[in-house]
């Protein structure tokens, strides 16, 4: 589990949604429906690793509507708005159950039916990842998917600055910017500045730096022995 101090999230989840949403209207919501399609909700429940402020356990509860999911979330502030967007929610509020443990270390029932991790997976290094699979493979059944967004990027290399994303809410411009480098071979460093602006002038200005560790889908498939299936070039399904 993680303190309050080690909150990568800590000043990121107030713009986190900004930045993802579009992602999740136009691609992720039905990338992630489309994964789902044949799961066999009778299994168990799903599972959802680093939920967030819950945009993907959103679609998964939707689109398994008869089961019960794990959402588990490490960061308190991304927790807060994931505990919200549930209690909003009287279709998710019986059905999600929301705990902070890391996704390698959660306590999980005999069986899933289905495991989703969004924009997570590059957090774990390869001892993580050894331990996580070792723990998902055997609640799996046969036909059973492991649902997961990478980063476009397989290996570490430069990045050059780029702005991701462009909102406006009410008076004000929400821009968030990345440049990236790599920091080992296998390891990106990213560092993120996220502005608002008033009137054109920034008022407020916060930068981050993240690591984040790189493989590609067909290292996954050494590392779990499963088939991978590429839903775009970042969403892939590992298939039990
Ligand atoms: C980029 S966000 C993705 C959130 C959500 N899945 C989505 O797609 O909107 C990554 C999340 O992974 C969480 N995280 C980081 N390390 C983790 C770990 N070892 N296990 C589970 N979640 C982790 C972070 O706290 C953060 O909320």
């Amino acid at each position: 589990m993680m303190d309050d101090s080690t909150d990568a999230y800590l000043h990121v989840a107030e713009f986190y949604d900004l930045l993802s949403q579009p992602h999740w209207d136009h691609i992720a919501t039905e990338m992630l429906t489309k994964a789902l399609a044949d799961v066999d909700p009778s299994i168990g429940p799903a599972l959802d690793m680093g939920a967030g402020t819950g945009q993907a356990t959103e679609v998964l509860a939707e689109a398994l509507p008869d089961t019960q999911v794990i959402a588990t979330e490490p960061s308190p502030a991304m927790r807060i708005a994931l505990t919200s967007r549930v209690v909003h929610n009287s279709d998710l509020q019986p059905r999600i159950t929301i705990l902070p443990d890391r996704a390698q270390d959660v306590a999980l029932p005999d069986r899933l039916c289905a495991v989703v991790g969004f924009g997570m997976i590059g957090y774990l290094d390869g001892a993580a990842r050894a331990k996580l699979w070792g723990r998902l493979l055997d609640r799996l059944r046969p036909g059973a998917p492991i649902v997961l967004e990478l980063m476009a990027l397989s290996t570490a290399q430069q990045m050059a600055p780029a702005r991701i994303a462009r909102r406006t809410i009410g008076e004000q411009e929400y821009d968030v910017w990345m440049r990236g480098e790599p920091a080992t071979p296998d390891l990106m460093r990213y560092a993120s500045t996220f502005t608002v602006s008033r009137h054109g002038r920034v008022v407020r200005r916060l930068q981050l730096e993240q690591e984040w560790y790189t493989f590609g889908a067909e290292q996954l498939e050494r590392e779990t022995g499963l088939p991978v299936r590429k839903l775009t070039n970042e969403i892939i399904v590992l298939t039990r």
